[in-house]
């Protein structure tokens, strides 16, 4: 049976194609991720005008193999520079014919380019819905990739993005509803997204000191798996960058570095910086009183005073695991401070559960829960991955409740190993 699909992708594209290529309104965010990643021009950072559909783009487009074999019986395409490009003859009835497809509306409503067309052609879509459903190219490693390129060839910045780790909002594994969050982290989240939201009305109004917020926790308490949730969730490419990274031995060069990263976010903008590790800098305050580690302390702080969710289009997350070692004048920077504490039994069992909803066995996660008082998230997920790889090695794919309450068990023999003092001997 010939898969009816193919066709209709084919058409899609040719007509998404015509469309952007004939309404200079349209950008590269009124197009389906799949096509703008496929037609993105890397140094330009656009999907340049106009684009054009070869056999070989349909081919890699949709996985087709005999492109000409799959649409050469339709009577509104025709094959033209020997063969290599396809066209649309009648546009008319080939817009009819793609509304009648299959599952051809729910493309139209993923698809502003088509959207705008057909809301305007009777057919019961809205541009206003499809863009809200369709994924902005922000969240493409492509454009991404792009703006890296673009930073890296402007000479004197080449080592700055040895400082830091960019990612992707495509590439982010962690989902926000994968994490078990308490209502306070919830409720923060949620406002730093009405904010984001709500960008030009907050500026309107003057309220410019949103959008920095400081994570406290022990360590795996799920303070970089909410920053990277995040990205993916806003679409804001993320920036990571470690503290002790971008310390150098070389004082000066400490300052210098914290403004590049600074300077470097604006540039990504929209985007999330995420500076973990954030008490580093305190920390060499404590030890050394040296002029230019105050300088490097107070070039940070200024550097975060300069920096605006409203203005700039940057999300700051600071996270610490020794918020005692701030002092005020970081602490009072942070509109939102957001704690990881260390989660409860109801938590846990929650944790658990998502960790564990792919494992096979039989397994109670409540009495785990209960039993792994004092774990955090990530203490979870060794106790899993114990069990798991416990069962592999009796030839099972299947966990039991034993399996998990012996990892339970290993793994609190393991905190003692870490608690025990070597002295030597
Ligand atoms: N509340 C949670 N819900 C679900 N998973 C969690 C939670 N907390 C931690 N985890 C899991 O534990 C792992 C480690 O968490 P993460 O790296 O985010 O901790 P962290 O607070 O950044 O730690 P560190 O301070 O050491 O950097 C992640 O894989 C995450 O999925
Ligand atoms: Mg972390």
């Amino acid at each position: 049976m010939p898969d009816l699909t193919k066709p209709r992708d084919v058409v899609e594209l040719l007509l998404t194609a015509q469309i952007y290529n004939q309404s200079e309104t349209l950008t590269e965010n009124d197009l389906p991720a799949n096509i703008r990643k496929h037609y993105w021009n890397r140094e330009k950072k656009q999907v340049n005008r106009p684009i054009s559909v070869r056999i070989e783009d349909a081919a890699e487009l949709y996985g087709i193999e005999d492109v000409m074999q799959a649409v050469g019986s339709l009577p509104f395409i025709e094959f033209e520079k020997f063969g290599a490009e396809l066209k649309l003859t009648v546009f008319d009835l080939t817009k009819s014919w793609f509304a009648k497809q299959e599952g051809a509306i729910d493309r139209i409503r993923a698809n502003p380019a088509l959207a705008s067309f057909y809301e305007n052609d009777g057919v019961d879509v809205s541009y206003a819905e499809a863009t809200l459903k369709a994924q902005p190219k922000e969240r493409d490693r492509e454009y991404l990739a792009s703006l890296a390129a673009e930073i890296a060839a402007s000479d004197e910045d080449v080592d700055l993005l040895a400082l830091v780790h960019l990612v992707a909002p495509e590439d982010v594994k962690q989902r926000i509803d994968k994490l078990v969050l308490t209502r306070d982290q919830e409720d923060k989240i949620e406002k730093i997204v009405q904010a984001i939201g709500h960008r030009e009305y907050l500026r309107e109004i003057g309220l410019c000191e949103i959008g920095k917020m400081l994570f406290i926790g022990l360590p795996g308490t799920g303070k970089t798996s909410i920053a990277r949730a995040l990205s993916e969730k806003l679409n804001s490419p993320l920036v990571e960058v470690k503290l002790s990274m971008i310390t150098s031995q070389y004082l000066g060069e400490t300052a210098k570095n914290i403004d590049k990263v600074f300077e470097l976010a604006k540039k990504l903008s929209p985007c999330i910086l995420f500076i973990d590790e954030f008490d580093f800098i305190a920390k060499t305050r404590v030890s050394d009183e040296h002029a230019a580690v105050k300088r490097a302390v107070n070039t940070l702080l200024k550097a975060i005073d300069e920096i605006s969710l409203i203005d700039d289009g940057v999300l700051l997350i600071a996270a610490t695991n020794h918020p005692n070692l701030l002092d005020r004048a970081a602490w009072r920077r942070f509109d939102e401070i957001v704690e990881f504490p260390l989660p409860d039994a109801r938590m846990r069992k929650d944790i658990l559960d998502i960790i564990l909803s792919k494992v096979e066995g039989d397994f109670d996660s409540q009495e785990i829960s209960l039993l792994a008082d004092g774990f955090t998230g990530s203490d979870l997920r060794m106790v899993v991955r114990e069990a798991v790889l416990h069962a592999l090695t009796e030839a099972r794919m299947a966990i039991t409740q034993p399996d998990l309450t012996d990892a339970v068990d290993e793994f609190s023999n393991r905190v003692g190993l870490m608690m025990k003092e070597y002295t030597p001997t």
